[in-house]
C-alpha cells in the first residue's frame, strides 16, 4: 500500500463518515454490543462537528484517494481527548490505527500540551493493546450505563440551567476535582443551553453538559452528582461513563433501575492526577 497521513479536510466528510459508522458498527456487532453511533446519520453529523470545529484536528490515511480511516484530537483544553479513531473494517489489522494515532500524539506534543487522554471500549481486546503500547496507561475501569430518566430530587440540592456568569465557579470546581480546567467547553455549552449546575448551601457544587456519552460532569460529592444523574432528562447515546470505582453512585445506580451497557477503560499520557472528588468523563475524556 502506497499509504500516506495527512490532515483532514472538511471535504473529506463524505469519505470519513461511513468509515467511522462501518468501523464502529462492525466491532459492535462482532462483540453483540450496541454501537457507539446509532446510524449512519448520526456518524455523519459527529464527523461533520469534529472537522468544521476549528479546534478540532483531524488526520485521515489515504490510499491512492480513497480514505481508509480518520483520527481526532480535541484541542480545546491544555489535556487533549484523542478519537474517535476508525479504520475501514476491510483494511484493519494492518498497521494504519497504529500510524493514525502517533499522527495525532505527535501533534498534541508538537503543541505543547500537558497529556493526552481517552476511553476504549474494553470488549475491543485490539485497542487497549494498541493504546497501551503507545504508551497510554489504564487509570481507571468506566461501566456505560442507561436507562429512563430517573426524575429525582434531593432536600437542599437545587439543579438549573448556568449562565455564562456561572462558569468561572464551574471552571473552579473542574480544577479542584482534576487540576485543570475545561473553560472553553464549558462556555461553548452555555452558548448551547446545556450547562447545568446543581447548588448546595449557596455554592456551585457539580456542573454537567449532559449526563451522556459524548459530555463530561463534575461535582464536589457523590451527592451532587447523584443529583445531576437523577434529574437528567435522558443519556444520550449508548449511555453515560461511570468509574466503577465509585461504589456509592455505582451502586446507587442499579438500585435505582439503571441497566450496565458495556465496560469501557480511561487511559492517559503525560499529566494525570487521581480526581479528588466525582465525575463523569466524556468518550474523549
Ligand atoms: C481500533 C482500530 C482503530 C485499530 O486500528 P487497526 O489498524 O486495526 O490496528 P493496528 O493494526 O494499527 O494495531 C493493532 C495492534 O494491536 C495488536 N493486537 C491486536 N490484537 C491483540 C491482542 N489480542 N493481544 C495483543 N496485541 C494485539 C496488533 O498486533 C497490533 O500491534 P502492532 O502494531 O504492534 O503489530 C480499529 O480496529 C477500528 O477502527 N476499530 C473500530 C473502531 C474502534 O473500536 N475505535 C476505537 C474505540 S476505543
Amino acid at each position: 500500500m502506497s499509504m500516506t497521513i495527512r490532515s483532514a479536510k472538511r471535504d473529506d466528510l463524505a469519505a470519513v463518515a461511513p468509515v467511522l459508522y462501518s468501523a464502529f458498527r462492525s466491532i459492535s456487532d462482532q462483540h453483540r454490543f450496541p454501537p457507539d453511533f446509532d446510524s449512519p446519520e448520526t456518524a455523519h453529523k459527529v464527523a461533520s462537528l469534529l472537522l468544521n470545529h476549528p479546534q478540532f484536528h483531524g488526520v485521515v490515511a489515504e490510499d491512492a484517494g480513497r480514505i481508509l480511516g480518520s483520527n481526532f484530537i480535541d484541542l480545546r483544553s491544555p489535556i487533549v481527548g484523542l478519537g474517535p479513531i476508525s479504520v475501514d473494517p476491510e483494511v484493519q489489522n494492518k498497521g494504519i490505527g497504529r500510524q493514525l494515532m502517533i499522527a495525532e500524539i505527535e501533534e498534541a506534543q508538537r503543541r505543547g500540551c500537558a497529556g493526552i487522554r481517552l476511553v476504549q471500549l474494553a470488549y475491543h481486546n485490539r485497542s487497549l493493546c494498541l493504546y497501551t503500547t503507545l504508551g497510554f496507561r489504564s487509570r481507571t475501569p468506566l461501566s456505560i450505563m442507561q436507562g429512563k430518566p430517573l426524575n429525582q430530587r434531593f432536600a437542599g440540592y437545587e439543579v438549573r440551567a448556568a449562565t455564562l456568569a456561572d462558569t468561572e465557579a464551574c471552571n473552579a470546581l473542574c480544577r479542584r476535582v482534576h487540576g485543570m480546567d475545561r473553560r472553553q467547553e464549558v462556555e461553548e455549552s452555555v452558548g448551547q443551553n446545556s450547562l447545568m449546575v446543581v447548588e448546595h448551601l449557596g455554592s456551585i457544587t457539580g456542573y454537567t453538559n449532559g449526563v451522556g456519552f459524548f459530555t463530561h460532569t463534575v461535582a464536589d460529592s457523590d451527592r451532587s452528582l447523584m443529583t445531576l444523574i437523577a434529574t437528567a432528562p435522558s443519556f444520550p447515546g449508548p449511555g453515560f461513563f461511570l468509574p466503577t470505582t465509585n461504589f456509592e453512585v455505582f451502586n446507587w445506580c442499579l438500585g435505582q433501575g439503571l441497566r450496565l451497557v458495556a465496560q469501557a477503560t480511561y487511559m492517559t499520557i503525560g499529566l494525570f492526577n487521581e480526581p479528588d472528588g466525582a465525575w463523569l468523563p466524556g468518550v474523549l475524556y
